[in-house]
């Protein structure tokens, strides 16, 4: 039988009311990718511009239906033995020291492959810690075999190891895939995934995202920074700002004191959204004197 996570949720709206008590504020696409992935028991594969929620909505997803969050960064060169597991090499060789001439050379060299010198890595620590939501993050990061590697490890929802045998989660881990399309994932593995691409929030649902993380925030900045960010967006940035930068911004105004963005507090905490000295300087010259404008 199929086990599945957070049976309560029977819905999308219970989804997202559950996200939005941990403090997460999902569109009703990401709320409904969301169900899918825990009904189904599949994994779901997150596409969008950086910080656009990616990460944050698996972390949320492990909140609310208290799971263990295992994350697995991925980058360039990683593979199976930091993904899966590997072996504790040094306390190895301490353990074959310690044992001195031994003529059983057999039983040695099974005992050098007992558990306790297994390191798990993030997919064994998912399969073995269930409840689990599994991040995969940034798979766009890792390289063709790797991704080989994770379809059959999603395949089978157990890990083989030749010297312990196989180890299965009792119940499948929610698995979680975020990439940012620097370069596109095979089709082999979206095709075992429910794919969602994570738009920038609206203005309306940015100003509540702003509001939540900084509690005491003016509503009027938090509003007017959620304009300036929509803006700052379609301005053709070398990077355009995520959420996180919103909620940086607002909160630098708001240390300042500001109860508004004005054109001295916006030049003033600009590096709050804008990370680059070019975005910087042209967001000055040419979006800044129009955005503020639009605003007073
Ligand atoms: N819908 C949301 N509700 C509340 N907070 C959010 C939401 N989306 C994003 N955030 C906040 O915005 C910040 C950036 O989100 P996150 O790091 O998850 O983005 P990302 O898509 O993973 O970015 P990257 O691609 O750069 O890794 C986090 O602080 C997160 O808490
Ligand atoms: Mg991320």
């Amino acid at each position: 039988m199929l086990v599945v996570m957070a049976p309560s949720l029977t819905t999308p709206q219970d989804v997202a009311d559950a996200l939005d008590g941990v403090g997460y504020l999902p569109d009703r696409g990401v709320a409904t990718a969301a169900f899918l992935a825990l009904r189904m028991s599949r994994p779901l594969f997150l596409e969008g511009d950086p910080g656009v929620g990616k990460t944050a909505l698996a972390q949320a997803l492990a909140q609310v239906t208290e799971a263990t969050l295992v994350r697995l960064q991925c980058y360039e060169g990683i593979d199976a033995s930091q993904a899966l597991y590997d072996w504790d090499f040094p306390r190895q060789v301490l353990h074959l020291r310690a044992a001195g001439d031994t003529p059983d050379t057999a039983a040695l060299e099974a005992s050098l492959y007992d558990r306790r010198f297994l390191v798990a890595r993030p997919i064994l620590q998912a399969l073995e810690q269930t409840p689990s939501v599994l991040l995969i993050d940034e798979i766009d990061r890792a390289d063709d075999e790797f991704e080989a590697f994770l379809l059959e490890v999603l395949a089978d929802n157990a890990v083989t190891i030749p010297e312990l045998g196989t180890i299965r989660a009792e119940t499948p881990p929610l698995v979680v895939l975020t990439s940012n399309r620097t370069r596109e994932v095979h089709d082999a593995l979206k095709r075992r995934c429910l794919y969602h691409w994570v738009e920038h929030p609206s203005v309306e649902r940015e100003v509540e995202i702003v509001r939540r993380h900084v509690p005491d925030v003016a509503e009027q900045l938090a509003r007017e920074v959620a304009a300036a960010v929509s803006a700052l967006r379609t301005a053709d940035l070398l990077k355009p700002p995520g959420i996180a930068e919103a909620i940086d911004w607002a909160r630098a105004l708001h240390v300042l004191g500001a109860r508004r963005l004005d054109s001295d507090g916006a030049a003033d905490t600009l590096g709050a959204a804008v990370k680059y000295h070019e975005d910087e300087l042209r967001v000055r010259r040419d979006v800044l004197p129009d955005l503020l404008a639009k605003l007073a």
